[in-house]
């Protein structure tokens, strides 16, 4: 093989590379670790959320709602969804249904930030109280609750900010006695 042509077959191997990586990389959105991890877990062990029951708080979109749907493929027993819009958790319970029906699917709406204000603070505690009183078997509690702006800090009102940081650290608030 001559020089010249060994060199086009080897740029033509590196593009080829190139594109399958681009083309990976794309579909798994750039993340390796997880993507291996979730490989892993999957072939050696399997149904770890079997007769398992996990309240997920801030479950009616995003990466709550999607972790939702993964627990019902996953096989859990028993899925607690809260978050404040309760038409919103009625459709993930739909779409989780649709998934896996064995799976049970329980709605609780809530808002933390009820929990940051003292006139307030009693309906979260009563609503935890009666949860922890139906469901004394909680195994996971996700704490996914949030909120964020996209938009520039020299456009954003001060108190966008405010209510951002309140309602990421006052979950940890919510009253579990
Ligand atoms: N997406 C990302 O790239 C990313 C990156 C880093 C960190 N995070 C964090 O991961 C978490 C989820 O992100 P996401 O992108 O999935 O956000 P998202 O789609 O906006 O979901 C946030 C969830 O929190 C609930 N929530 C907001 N305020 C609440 C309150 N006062 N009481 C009860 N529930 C409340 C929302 O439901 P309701 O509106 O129905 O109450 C919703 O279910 C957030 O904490 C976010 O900051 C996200």
């Amino acid at each position: 093989m001559s020089q010249q042509h060994k060199m086009r077959s080897e740029q033509g191997l590196f593009i080829l590379f190139a594109a399958v990586f681009l083309v990976v990389s794309y579909f798994i959105d750039a993340d390796y670790i997880t993507y291996v991890s979730h490989f892993i877990r999957k072939k050696y062990i399997k149904n770890s959320f079997q007769n398992k029951t996990i309240w997920v708080i801030g479950a009616s979109s995003g990466i709550g709602e999607y972790l939702v749907y993964e627990l019902a493929k996953e096989n859990a027993q028993r899925v607690i969804i809260s978050s404040r819009r309760e038409e919103e958790l009625e459709r993930v319970k739909k779409a989780s249904n649709a998934l896996n029906s064995k799976c049970e699917v329980v709605i609780r709406p809530l808002d933390a930030l009820k929990s940051a204000n003292e006139a307030t603070a009693n309906v979260n505690h009563e609503i935890v109280q009666r949860l922890f009183q139906d469901y004394d078997d909680i195994d996971i509690i996700v704490l996914n609750l949030g909120s964020s702006q996209r938009g520039l800090a020299m456009d954003t009102e001060l108190s966008l900010y405010s209510a951002i940081f309140e309602v990421m650290l006052i979950h940890i608030t919510l009253d579990y006695k």
